[in-house]
């Protein structure tokens, strides 16, 4: 059973200066909710009770938005905007929330390891929270993972095809098809350019990792623009163990670009907000 989601969220958000220079990229608002609280909702509707935070300087929002906040819940208690506290109210409630920092931003591979501490010897997710995943139908894209991973007991990747122009910006995969839009991973590159990218199935911020990956990251050179990439640790375990990518059903916007950005408020402010639900 996994029980446990990590967020890295040390990042400095630079493609977002000068908004991000005193507040943390994962607080930028989609619509009325912080794209942060997105990637938690999608994990605790998959049954992760328990999030770890890998962060850093600068991220102390973080910390505070997912805890009490006396003063303002008192201002507002028995007004109409009461209900603007619901959503988060009911993860501060329901939801175990610990937090950890790296010190030195050394790579997503770096990030991870540093949360072993709040992990242990369990298989666990990863958010990134700059993916934003939502799914119009059906479960959320973690849940879909989860399901996956009570099969095969190996660690999943989300995979999306993307085109030529956007593959130097992801991890790429290669992978035998096996069945459900499902592949068992062969090969991985951490951002190639587009003749050395083995297909078009890029890796998207989602994640269930089995514990040994810990160890396997502590094993893993530098790689790509000098950074211990979580890539290169699980290429290393596709090819002594086992790794399954999942094309999964839903959409993605990239939160960590503008375009993506405002596409993904666009969305939310269509298909939510004007139709009177929260985001
Ligand atoms: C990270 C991963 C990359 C993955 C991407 C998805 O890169 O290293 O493999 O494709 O997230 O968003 P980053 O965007 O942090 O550079």
């Amino acid at each position: 059973m996994i029980r446990k989601c990590l967020f890295p969220v040390a990042g400095y958000g630079t493609r977002f200066l000068p908004a991000t220079k005193s507040m943390p990229k994962e607080m930028l608002p989609i619509v009325n909710k912080p794209l942060v609280h997105y990637g938690v909702d999608e994990a605790v509707e998959a049954n992760l009770n328990y999030i770890g935070f890998v962060t850093g300087r600068g991220k102390r929002a973080i910390a505070d938005y997912f805890d009490i906040s006396y003063e303002l819940e008192d201002q507002i208690a028995g007004t109409g905007k009461e209900t603007l506290l619901q959503g988060i109210r009911y993860l501060i409630n329901n939801v175990k929330f610990s937090f950890t920092r790296q010190n030195n931003m050394l790579g997503l591979g770096h990030a991870i390891l540093s949360g072993e501490t709040l992990i242990g010897q369990e298989a666990f997710a990863v958010v990134l929270a700059d993916d934003l995943c939502l799914h119009p139908e059906g479960k959320g894209i973690l849940a879909q993972m989860v399901t996956l991973y009570q099969r095969y007991h190996c660690s999943i990747i989300a995979v999306q095809e993307v085109d030529n122009t956007e593959i130097e910006r992801y991890g790429v995969i290669a992978g035998i098809p096996l069945h459900d839009d499902l592949y068992k991973v062969t090969d991985m590159i951490e951002k190639p350019s587009p003749e050395n990218a083995p297909s078009h199935l890029a890796i998207i911020g989602r994640y269930i990792l089995t514990p040994d990956i810990f160890e396997i990251i502590k094993h893993t050179q530098p790689g790509k623009n000098g950074e211990v990439q979580l890539t290169d640790a699980l290429r290393s375990q596709a090819q002594n163990a086992c790794v399954m990518a999942y094309k999964f059903k839903g959409i993605r916007f990239d939160c960590g670009s503008i375009d993506g950005f405002i596409d993904a408020t666009n969305y939310c402010y269509r298909h939510f907000y004007q139709q009177g639900e929260q985001c």
